[in-house]
């Protein structure tokens, strides 16, 4: 468990908005202090920043990981295989909402410092994507893995197929094929939100990120979303920053978003200010874009976040904290 050190909590923005689109895990006293040699602001260290209610549980795994000095990288995929293992999230992993064919299919990424990259996408009754991914990062010369070939892949390397379906899934897939089986998927919108993204900064000052979905439910058969797309779900740039996506993924691929945020954050905007101007960019791309939901959050390399999204209805923006916030924020575990 965190101790006293730490501030976790939802914006409050998203929050009051019914939607907390941000959870962060940080430093309750950072070192602010200015650097004397650079008239900096010190960096703040570790920062575990995840999308959604879902990545409170996922911080609260990578926290112990980063606090003792472990990898941005080991923290990252620690935490997001909580949601990706927890039956009660139904846009994520195990329990996720197949698609309208009844198959659950899930697709993950995940980055780390020096911009190694590894994906799978379309994989069927594997537990923890994320870890299939990083293992073709790790084991393999390729970036993406799909399909049959992903869940061939990921048995050879020990993992073991189970079914991803839940009884209480598969009553809501029928309960929505009766009603409404002809018109098509629903939007990801503030009932459907999705994907848990999740960026990591060590002690080390070096950054990682992981995206991992099972992707809109009662989806095409075969349709891929934004979430393993790197670029577009997920980027880490270790000299800038790193951003990841949540919403509507056709709306993010079109705008290579979440290389937008960090691009954004290179040429000198801060995270929660990238995150807004990449959401504008999605709003340019998108005609549809009143009818969706869509929203970045951003990690810089000082430990600064921000994030910003668009929902059907509204639209609203999560800023860092203040420092006297920081201090005052009851523990929320
Ligand atoms: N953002 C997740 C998806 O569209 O699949």
């Amino acid at each position: 468990m965190p101790d006293r050190r730490t501030f976790l909590k939802s914006s409050a923005l998203g929050a009051a908005a019914g939607l907390p689109l941000l959870a962060a895990c940080a430093p309750e006293t950072p070192d602010v202090a200015q650097d004397p040699d650079e008239g900096a602001v010190a960096p703040i260290r570790p920062v575990a920043l995840s999308t959604w209610n879902h990545g409170l549980a996922a911080n609260r795994e990578a926290w112990p990981i980063l606090e003792s000095g472990g990898r941005a990288l080991d923290a990252v995929e620690a935490g997001v295989r909580v949601p990706e293992a927890d039956p009660a999230i139904t846009s994520v992993g195990y329990g996720g909402a197949p698609d309208r064919e009844g198959h659950v299919t899930l697709d993950a990424c995940i980055m780390d410092e020096a911009g190694r990259c590894g994906s799978v996408a379309f994989l069927r009754e594997i537990l923890h994507p994320i870890s299939v991914a990083r293992r073709v990062m790790e084991e393999t010369p390729h970036v993406m893995l799909v399909g049959q070939g992903a869940q061939d892949f990921a048995v050879a390397q020990g993992f073991e197929r189970q079914n991803l379906l839940t009884p209480e899934a598969e009553a809501n897939w029928r309960t929505w094929l009766e009603r409404n089986g002809e018109t098509g998927p629903p939007p990801v919108n503030t009932e459907n939100h999705d994907t848990i993204g999740m960026l990591t900064l060590d002690m080390d000052g070096n950054l990682s990120g992981a995206c991992t979905t099972s992707g809109a439910a009662y989806k095409l058969h075969g349709r891929v979303g934004d979430s393993p797309i790197i670029g577009a779900g997920l980027y880490v740039d270790n000299a800038v920053g790193g951003a990841t996506a949540t919403g509507w993924g056709e709306a993010v691929i079109r705008a290579v978003g979440c290389f937008l945020v960090v691009e954004l954050m290179r040429q000198g905007h801060p995270p929660q200010e990238a995150c807004r101007l990449a959401v504008e960019r999605v709003i340019e791309k998108n005609p549809d874009w009143q009818e969706i939901q869509v929203g970045f959050i951003a990690l810089d390399r000082q430990g600064r976040y921000g994030g910003y999204c668009i929902a059907p209805g509204f639209d609203y923006a999560v800023k860092t904290p203040d420092i006297d916030e920081l201090v005052d924020a009851p523990s929320r575990l």
